[in-house]
């Protein structure tokens, strides 16, 4: 084995993705996933790898120093791809400790454990929300950008990735972090803004936009986003940031229009679903606009998004069509 790599996160939404084409594409690697089967997993979608002699699973909770202390010590890895976290914001408002817990102390214990056994990189997957949120004409966030999070959960990703660059500049270890938008594709847990569209279409339940849908975000396939991950893994400059985005910014009411033109266009509901819309009390601290400058990333290691956005919005509706009946 070139590699004994474990992704934190594994059951997870991005981690679901990142595992099967590191799993499939990387034979020679060993890989290990973690995760600790939060109600944000899924086991169902990485079950086709257990047959895979190059993958293995653990059940453990990042938050526990001493298990994760013993895994690394045991399994000597190489490297970490690491993703677990607390990811939903509006959780973050209800209760911020457990993002502390997870993303900031569950982070520490990885470093530490890595910094004791490992002697590869550690890919730290991280937000453009760190750095809190732009006026319609600002120019978007580049690396450089100063940190500003706005709500816990962001505070609690921007904190992380301050460890994790504390632990390049004051031990040495490898590092490396990507900052990117907002993610969209198959296996998202049905609380984010994708799969709740187009669950209350499907059930004809009004579709809930905070405020007057004016908020501006980017949207990254996350294909491409695993593209990204395994080009900066591979081949990014030890201690250094790359930001991800999608080249993709809408208000979030034109998403919602998309979503329910294309529902129509193939048949999943009978009505207009537009007349679903209903404008809730807008989220606290609600930022307005995130958009990413992939500049560096593009330049240096050659990654731009391959996927057109309205074909893999329209697959992604497909999937979840599927999946929710
Ligand atoms: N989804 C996005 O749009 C997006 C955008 C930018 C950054 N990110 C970051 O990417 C990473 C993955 O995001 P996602 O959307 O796949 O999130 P997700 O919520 O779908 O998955 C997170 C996974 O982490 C696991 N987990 C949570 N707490 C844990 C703990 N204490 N110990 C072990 N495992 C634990 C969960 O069980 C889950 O499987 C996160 O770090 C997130 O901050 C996500």
């Amino acid at each position: 084995m070139i590699k004994n790599i474990l992704i934190t996160g594994e059951s997870g939404f991005i981690g679901s993705h990142l595992l099967r084409c590191f799993v499939n594409k990387y034979s020679d690697y060993m890989i290990h996933g973690l995760d600790s089967l939060t109600y944000a997993s899924n086991r169902i979608f990485n079950k086709e790898l257990e047959i895979k002699n190059n993958y293995k699973f653990h059940q453990i909770d990042i938050r526990n120093r001493e298990e994760v202390i013993k895994l690394f010590e045991s399994e000597k890895y190489t490297d970490v791809i690491h993703l677990a976290a607390e990811s939903h914001v509006d959780n973050s408002i209800e209760n911020p400790l457990i993002f502390a817990e997870t993303n900031v102390l569950g982070t520490l214990n990885l470093l530490d454990a890595f910094r004791k056994y490992s002697t590869g990189r550690f890919h730290h997957v991280s937000t453009d929300e760190v750095y809190g949120d732009l006026e319609i004409n600002d120019s978007a966030f580049d690396e450089t950008t100063s940190y500003n999070p706005s709500s816990p959960y962001s505070a609690s990703k921007a904190a992380s990735d301050h460890f994790v660059r504390a632990y390049h500049r004051t031990y040495g270890i490898d590092i490396i972090i990507t900052n990117c938008s907002n993610n969209f594709g198959p296996h998202q847990h049905q609380e984010k803004f994708i799969p709740t569209i187009i669950k209350c279409i499907l059930e004809s339940r009004n579709i809930p936009i905070y405020g007057k849908g004016d908020n501006i975000r980017d949207w990254l396939y996350v294909q491409d986003h695993v593209d990204a991950i395994d080009k900066v893994f591979h081949e990014g400059n030890r201690g250094e940031t790359y930001n991800v985005g999608g080249n993709n910014e809408l208000t979030n009411l034109d998403l919602v229009y998309k979503i329910c033109d294309i529902m129509v266009d193939k048949g999943y509901c009978l009505d207009n679903p537009r007349k679903l819309i209903s404008f809730i009390k807008d989220r606290e601290g609600h930022d307005l606009r995130y958009a990413i400058n992939s500049h560096k990333i593009n330049s240096e290691l050659d990654w731009e998004p391959r996927f057109k956005f309205l074909d893999v919005l329209s697959s992604t509706i497909d999937w979840y069509v599927d999946y929710l009946k």
